[in-house]
């Protein structure tokens, strides 16, 4: 079994994006800024948020975080996406998610202007992923891949198990997979909450991406030997071991799985930490106005 450290590819990346920072400042460029609405005080959000703050602060960027209370209305939030879209010293900006349920997250997305849409979740950006165009593509699936790259993991006609079917990764993550070229030409497979015999078709895949949200959802017995485990669950778990009280947990049974694989994710420390530099990277490109003018 190999361990896929995303920490590490992640503080590698971090690097390669503040050298690139370091020389736009150098030739009098404007320095990347990025802006981040947070609304009301969910714990896994302020945690995500500040992470992503810092990172960018750490890489050279500027950057904004506007926060707003839970009661805020749907007007008001629409309002402010508005301000940020025409804000010329803003080059990107991510609306958190959850929002609360007052507010309809489509409306949201669908009023940021595609090319600061640094998240990647705008309709234009996921056509454009779908049609393998230039775009802002989502962080947490371009992290995934950029591991499989990184890692020089084979991707090249195998099968493919997604289990999850979010928008924000399982749909974008398994479009990835099957588009030509490295990593992608994988023959894929979604599962979710109603596919039947889910184990057999585990058992079955040579990558396994698991995003159900479903704590050590896959188990040793689901596995194949030599499978490659990316895992992408979060979900915080109380625990009386940790000082914040709660402990990321994957959607992987780690202890099983992993001694049956060539290659395993760990959480934390696997995907995560990939998800913050694609969002560094995307505003990297928005600043530079690499994908859009
Ligand atoms: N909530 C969970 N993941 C994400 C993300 O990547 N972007 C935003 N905006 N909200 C999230």
């Amino acid at each position: 079994m190999n361990l896929i450290d995303g920490k590490a590819t992640a503080a590698e990346i971090k690097r390669e994006i503040a050298e690139e920072v370091a020389q736009i400042k150098a030739g009098g460029g404007k320095t990347p800024h990025l802006a981040a609405v947070l609304v009301g005080h969910d714990g896994g959000s302020e945690t995500y948020v500040a992470n992503k703050v810092r990172s960018c602060e750490e890489v050279g960027f500027h950057s904004t975080l506007i926060r707003y209370e839970e009661d805020v209305t749907e007007e008001e939030l629409l309002a402010c996406v508005e301000r940020l879209n025409n804000d010329p010293d803003i080059d990107g900006f991510i609306v958190q998610l959850p929002l609360p349920k007052h507010i309809r997250e489509e409306r949201i997305t669908e009023a940021i202007d595609y090319r600061k849409d640094v998240d990647g979740f705008h309709p234009v950006n996921v056509g454009r992923m779908s049609l393998g165009l230039p775009c802002f593509l989502s962080a947490t699936p371009a992290g995934i891949v950029e591991l499989l790259r990184r890692y020089h993991i084979e991707t090249r006609g195998k099968h493919c198990v997604v289990l999850g079917r979010s928008n924000i990764v399982g749909k974008p993550v398994s479009m990835l997979m099957m588009q030509k070229g490295i990593p992608g030409d994988c023959t894929v497979t979604v599962c979710h909450s109603r596919t039947k015999d889910i184990k057999e078709i585990c058992l079955q895949a040579d990558i396994i991406i698991a995003a159900l949200g479903v704590p050590e959802f896959l188990r040793g017995d689901m596995v194949k030997e030599g499978a490659v485990v990316i895992d992408v669950g979060t979900t915080r778990v109380p625990s009386d071991k940790t000082k914040s009280g709660f402990k990321l947990t994957g959607d992987v049974a780690f202890d099983e799985v992993a001694p049956k694989c060539s290659w395993i994710t760990p959480v934390p420390g696997g995907v995560g930490p990939m998800t913050i530099v694609s969002l560094m990277r995307n505003t990297l490109l928005a600043g530079r106005k690499a994908i859009y003018a």
